[in-house]
């Protein structure tokens, strides 16, 4: 495979602009000691069981690692609970009546839960999980809007030793069943609806229509949160069950499961290179222990910080750093139903002003929607109260970086520009606010303890200059497996070179100074606005519809979302292509996949250029789409398709 072409990289390996810590900042940060990245190099065992005894244990481990490639396990013979750890471990002390999470609906309406309060719902819900037949190991399906039941469900599967799978809400149905079976959960918990731009998402009618085939479901548990008449609820006797009706029965008291370090926590699904997406499997120990320190260290948290990461949960990074990672801390964590622009375009900032939020996390997709609609937005408020920023999810440019910087961080506040996977489970590159010289671009270095490399296609290290990025040692919060799909878990990640070192899918540089500078996938996976989608998926999805016989689908830059999807499809003979047609097609990907996958442009191709032996030059595809001139196409089968391809696509965008 050639080194993957990135352009501006170039452009940004001349960035040089740097950024020290704050000197206020380093004085009181959690990590201060330089040296940290060496001491734990040189025993990342050591450094990691540091972090594990900070938390709760029922029993020591004791073993720190079992590394047979490319199979780890952490912390042996150790138990644990996650929600005592997230939960109860922070009744004792002041911290019972400390806010845990500071919830406001889009409408506006808000609630407040202390650690008490927390403790109280998450026990409720799981006295009444274990009512309803879910026992140790069994899955739950959570399908939901960013409220604080989802919080308090996953909490409560974590403490009854069940392992939930949460669903992103802009999903569809369709994609929902098809989680609901791969892992055969028994329970659903969903809403009646959540809110988007003052509109409703009707949850319960699309998790109903999923709900058609999922046989392995016994019971469906319903938040209220809309009511009204906008997303009217069907109950089915005996199936569904209203959440506050189940909670007014169920005992408060449920004792916690004493879990292995190695049981699964939770399956996460994200997209990958086939059509069907992987359960990404996390278990218990290792997963707490990253979050848990990574959450401490990259963001500096103390105990007065007020904490918003913006992700939502259907997502790893609001698994990791909404709950997780957060709550293991104590921390007090801002959640928020609704979209930034509403129902004005400084929702946030306001958010950030009332209060008084001090740790702001988001993602570069966000940040650059922010810099579109203006300063003024920002400007309006008193952003004083912050004193860290973060990205995660893709790479952030330069002059996002900068906006960031200076229109939200008031050249203030150090920029964290996290990078890592559903897969890693936990942050692995980036800087330390206390210590790291930030440069605009990088996520700089790999956090203590964590082994990241360039390689090429060939395995060949890369000390300077770019390549694939390669992580070479086990790490705790790595992934365990794909549900269901062991050959896959090896396959996917671990065969590129030697089974000991994962392939990230990443294409990435290294700096002289030894920094890293992410350049987005080099697989068949794309990222827009920051989320996972698998052309695969997208094709399949086209390619169900009856009038299409091909489809291609690329990722081609876009201003905001970073890429954009274009699909090239080729129609059935006879069929004719119209605008109707554009809007038939975008709707069935959303029906199929969920909105989040729906593309962007549609061609129509009268042909797909392929090679002799009938390949789809997905590079050409991606030239025509970002209007660059078309490389080499002498391997072409018919080279006058591409010809033909450009004029069409410049038609479809006049
Ligand atoms: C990309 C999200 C550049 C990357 C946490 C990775 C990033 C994929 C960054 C994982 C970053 C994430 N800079 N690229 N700071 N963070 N990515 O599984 O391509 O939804 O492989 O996890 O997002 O996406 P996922």
């Amino acid at each position: 495979m050639p080194e993957p072409k990135h352009p501006e990289i170039d452009d940004l390996l001349r960035e040089n602009r740097s950024f020290p810590p704050p000197a206020g900042l380093a004085a009181s940060a959690n990590v201060r000691d330089p040296g940290v990245y060496e001491k734990a190099a040189s025993d990342p065992e050591t450094f990691w069981a540091g972090f594990a005894r900070e938390l709760d244990w029922y029993t020591p481990w004791t073993r720190v690692l079992d590394w047979q490639p490319p199979h780890a396990r952490w912390f042996l013979g150790g138990t644990l609970n996650a929600c005592v750890n997230c939960v109860d471990r922070h009744l004792d002390g002041p911290r019972r009546d400390k806010p845990a999470i500071v919830w406001e609906g889009e409408p506006g309406d808000s609630r407040t839960l202390t650690y008490a309060d927390l403790h109280r719902e998450v026990s409720t819900f799981a006295s009444v999980l274990k009512g309803l037949g879910v026992r140790r190991g069994d899955r739950v399906a959570l399908y939901m809007p960013l409220v604080p039941e989802l919080a308090i469900a996953m909490l409560a599967c974590a403490r009854i030793g069940a392992v939930h799978s949460v669903v992103f809400g802009g999903f569809s149905a369709e994609s929902l069943r098809g989680r609901i079976n791969d892992a055969q959960a028994t329970v659903l918990v969903t809403a009646d609806g959540g809110w988007r731009r003052g509109s409703v998402v009707p949850l319960k009618q699309m998790a109903d229509e999923a709900l058609g085939g999922t046989p392995s479901i016994r019971h469906v548990v319903v938040v209220r949160r809309t009511g009204g008449s906008e997303a009217p609820v069907r109950m089915s006797r005996g199936r569904d069950h209203w959440y506050h009706e189940l909670m007014q029965e169920a005992s408060a008291e449920c004792e916690p499961e004493r879990m292995d370090a190695e049981d699964m926590l939770y399956v996460l699904y994200t997209s990958g290179t086939t059509g069907k997406p992987k359960g990404i499997v996390h278990t218990t120990g290792g997963y707490l222990t990253q979050v848990y320190a990574t959450t401490k260290w990259v963001f500096d948290l103390k105990d007065d910080d007020v904490y918003w990461c913006t992700a939502d949960i259907g997502w790893v990074t609001g698994h990791s750093y909404v709950v997780y990672g957060p709550l293991a801390n104590g921390a007090t964590v801002v959640m928020y139903e609704g979209a930034p622009d509403w129902p004005g375009r400084d929702r946030f900032w306001d958010i950030v002003e009332r209060l008084k939020v001090t740790i702001f996390y988001t993602a570069p997709t966000a940040i650059r929607a922010f810099m579109r609609w203006g300063d003024q937005w920002p400007g309006k408020h008193n952003l004083g109260s912050l004193r860290l920023l973060g990205s995660v999810g893709e790479p952030i440019n330069p002059e996002a970086w900068i906006w960031y910087h200076r229109h939200i961080g008031g050249d203030r506040c150090p920029i964290v520009d996290t990078w890592w996977q559903t897969e890693t489970g936990a942050i692995m590159i980036t800087p330390l606010p206390g210590l790291t010289h930030t440069k605009p671009g990088s996520a700089t270095r790999a956090f203590p303890g964590i082994s990241a490399e360039i390689r090429t296609s060939e395995g060949a290290p890369v000390e300077v200059g770019g390549g694939l990025l390669a992580l070479t040692r086990p790490w705790p919060s790595m992934l365990r497996g794909i549900y269901g799909d062991p050959e896959r878990y090896v396959s996917q990640y671990w065969s590129r070179w030697t089974n000991d070192v994962y392939f990230t899918g990443d294409g990435a540089k290294r700096d002289g100074s030894g920094f890293f500078w992410l350049l987005g996938r080099v697989d068949d996976v794309l990222n827009v606005a920051g989320h996972r989608i698998g052309t695969m998926e997208v094709e399949s999805a086209l390619v169900d519809h009856p009038q299409v016989a091909e489809a291609a689908v690329v990722g081609r830059a876009h201003e905001i979302k970073g890429q954009a999807l274009a699909a090239f499809v080729t129609v059935k003979e006879g069929t004719p292509t119209s605008d109707a047609l554009v809007a038939e097609l975008k709707a069935h990907v959303a029906k199929k996949i969920g909105v989040v996958a729906r593309p962007d442009d549609i061609i129509f191709a009268a042909d797909l250029p392929k090679t002799r032996s009938g390949k789809i030059m997905r590079r050409l595809l991606r030239d025509i789409a970002e209007g660059k001139t078309v490389g080499d196409t002498t391997t072409l089968a018919d080279p006058a398709v591409v010809a033909k391809l450009k004029d069409q696509y410049r038609s479809v965008e006049e």
